[in-house]
């Protein structure tokens, strides 16, 4: 079923909401406009103001209608922080169709009982992404519909998140006059906007650093096998700035963004920023490497955490086609330096990718999210450009009809 109808994504991240409205034509998403809203309403991922993140989603919609000319009514929403959780799972089922031949609905409910044997009370299911399938023991299937056999096992990686999170999510959209169609992990939806189907399949990790965390997750094989929030953002390179050096937020900010974190910088001694002194004690000259060693201390963390973890899942050698990183604290100058020492592997920042129309606004990393929501929204109502190993169409049209098991997403507008 063909539907031009316009795409909506929003993300709602700790420090800005971004809204981006896109037109689908024929192998491509024609960007139309977007809004972008800063607000101090969310801690953590988690909305701790309610009435201000709401004004931030309005402003921001208000921004991308206007530039789009096209009103926003419905909108595929990101979600994500420490609040979700994902975990690789399988089970089986006995095959039920005529002859003993896969049906949709006996994959359905195989994937659906690798959510069900493991949702804790009070969360609900976020996506279900297969990740394979076995016939009566025979493993490697990856479309089962049409075979023979007596007993499909699916193997699946699971994100689930708190119904509260999900519901206060929905309100918040619901209240700036928005209808929610899906949601949509937020390094899964960065990921559909940056990497290349080989990327996806050779495996990497990418990594959206935002204000408050940075979220993660780990491809091989065309599909996820690992997903993970770290606590640490840009936020905190920020905080440590100004507590060392003295000034406040905006001060911190800029010695953030004019220094980066690479220690190699040829000009670091010579650079000096001016920013207020705390306690209205006049400005005060930044060190530049002073702020460099800093600002590397809290990259180097961040980075040796997430590899830690990937260490702990004895995944390190995963990522062979590398790291990518999205999210505004990708824009510090020389991350993927220091991201590439401490992974080993080579890394870039990740731009939104295959987008056409008005592109240049959604341009940087930071937008990943958004752009890669309306890409993901659009290929879950099986559009022919789907990644690499979607052509076929089956995951997404098993997501589909899981989302209808499972209410994913937005209630009685799901998938329209
Ligand atoms: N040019 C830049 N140099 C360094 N940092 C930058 C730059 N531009 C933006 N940032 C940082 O990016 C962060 C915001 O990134 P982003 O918009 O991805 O966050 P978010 O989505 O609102 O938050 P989260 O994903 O944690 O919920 C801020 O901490 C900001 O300081
Ligand atoms: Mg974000």
């Amino acid at each position: 079923m063909s539907d031009d109808r316009p795409l909506v994504g929003i993300d709602i991240g700790s420090a800005t909401v971004k809204v981006v409205v896109a037109v689908p034509e024929p192998h491509r998403l024609v960007i139309k406009g977007c809004g972008e809203a800063r607000h101090d309403g969310a801690r953590k991922g988690i909305i701790t103001n309610l009435e201000e993140v709401v004004g931030a989603v309005r402003v921001a919609t208000e921004e991308a209608e206007a530039m789009a000319s096209i009103p926003v009514v419905r909108a595929a929403v990101a979600l994500g922080g420490a609040p979700v959780l994902g975990k690789p799972s399988c089970a089986s089922t006995p095959i039920t169709g005529r002859n003993f031949t896969v049906s949709a609905d006996d994959v359905s409910l195989a994937l659906s009982r690798c959510a069900g044997v493991m949702i804790p009370e009070d969360y609900k299911v976020l996506d279900i992404i297969p990740c394979g399938f076995a016939l009566d023991g025979q493993p490697g299937i990856e479309n089962p519909e049409g075979m023979a056999g007596r007993t499909i096992e699916a193997s699946a990686y699971v994100l689930f998140t708190p119904r509260a999170h999900v519901d206060s999510l929905e309100q918040t959209v619901n209240q700036a006059s928005v209808a929610v169609t899906d949601f949509l992990y937020e390094p899964l939806a960065a990921a559909e906007a940056v990497l290349s189907p080989d990327e996806m399949e050779l495996g990497c990790m990418l990594i959206d650093i935002g204000h408050a965390t940075s979220e993660w997750v780990l491809w091989s094989e065309g599909t996820v096998l690992a997903s993970g929030t770290y606590p640490i953002g840009g936020r905190h390179f920020v905080a440590d700035v100004a507590t060392v050096m003295k000034t406040d937020t905006a001060g911190a900010e800029l010695i953030k963004r004019s220094v980066g974190v690479s220690l190699d910088r040829q000009d670091l001694d010579l650079l000096g920023i001016e920013v207020p002194t705390l306690g209205g004690h006049g400005n005060q000259i930044a060190n530049g490497r002073l702020a460099a060693q800093i600002l590397y201390e809290r990259a180097h963390e961040l980075f040796v955490g997430i590899a830690r973890n990937l260490s702990e899942m004895e995944m390190d050698r995963i990522p062979r086609a590398g790291i990518i990183l999205t999210g505004g604290g990708a824009r510090l100058e020389g991350m993927d330096g220091v991201a590439e020492t401490i992974f080993a592997h080579h890394a870039r920042i990740g731009l939104p990718r295959n987008l056409a129309g008005d592109v240049e606004p959604v341009a940087g990393p930071e937008w990943a999210v958004a752009c890669g929501l309306i890409r993901l929204a659009h290929q879950r109502k099986q559009k022919p450009f789907a990644r690499k190993r979607q052509e076929s169409g089956i995951l997404n049209r098993l997501r589909s009809a899981l989302g209808e098991i499972f209410e994913l997403g937005g209630g009685n507008d799901l998938h329209r």
